[in-house]
């Protein structure tokens, strides 16, 4: 009994279960993490959105991301007809159809098979890939490339740092990156499966990987009562 299993069927605190898991030994895994909450989320929006919020609630909170983020994203790019984006960790696609509204051709990469399903199920316009980001490798460069309330569960600093540098990999020259993420939190009383990062340490790591702070905006979910941060940077 693993203490994902613990945190996941039977609802105990992250703490607790962070405590059972250290006590056994064992390190926090995110991808079996997120593959099992795929599965035991499968059909509701608490696969990927808030996992104590109804559907309704998430769908909500889902309108407001929507908004921030094409908005955010229309203020850097204004002709997206025929431009390429990219939505890393794209879950089961709720975002990824927002971006080929706007007029992208879009990609869509996730670690979780389950999710990359349900999104394919979702979504037919869009190419999926099952990718963790840390081993991303397309054989092609984006002039966008998108990533929302991922960062935040990439929980091994060694493994952020690989993230980000392959985000960055994949954004062609001039073209950029999007992060979305919470990027104010207080360090205490983290969930185990939550690293949030400020984004001064985002922006010098970025920055390592040739890519520079042009914008940042600041959005709230009422629902969830938290702040959120869109970062952008251009290569
Ligand atoms: C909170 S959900 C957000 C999904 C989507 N971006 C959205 O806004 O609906 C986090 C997603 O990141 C994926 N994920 C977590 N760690 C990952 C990693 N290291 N590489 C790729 N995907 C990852 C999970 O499978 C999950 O689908």
């Amino acid at each position: 009994m693993s203490a994902r299993w613990l945190f996941d069927r039977l609802s105990l605190s992250a703490p607790l279960a962070r405590l059972i898991g250290l006590f056994g030994g064992e390190r926090f895994c995110a991808h079996d993490y997120w593959e099992a909450r795929h599965r035991s989320h499968r059909g509701k929006l608490s696969a990927v959105g808030h996992a104590q919020l109804s559907d309704s609630a998430n769908a909500a909170q889902y309108e407001t991301k929507r908004d921030h983020v094409t908005r955010a994203i229309g203020k850097h790019v204004s002709e997206p007809q025929g431009k390429t984006l990219l939505d890393a960790g794209c879950g089961i696609g709720l975002l990824t159809s927002a971006f080929v509204d706007l007029g992208f051709s879009v990609t869509g990469a996730d670690v979780s098979r389950t999710g990359i399903a349900e999104a394919e199920a979702r979504e037919g316009r869009v190419q999926f890939v099952v990718s963790s980001l840390e081993r991303l490798a397309l054989s092609q460069v984006f002039d966008v490339v998108v990533i929302v309330d991922v960062l935040l569960h990439v929980v091994e600093q060694d493994a952020w740092v690989e993230s980000l540098g392959s985000l960055s990999r994949h954004v062609r020259e001039g073209g950029i990156l999007v992060v979305v993420d919470s990027m104010q939190r207080v360090d205490d009383g983290k969930p185990v499966h939550c690293n949030w990062r400020r984004l001064d340490d985002i922006s010098e790591t970025v920055l390592g990987f040739g890519l520079t702070l042009i914008d940042h905006v600041e959005f709230e979910l009422s629902h969830e009562g938290s702040r959120k941060d869109i970062a952008i940077f251009r290569r």
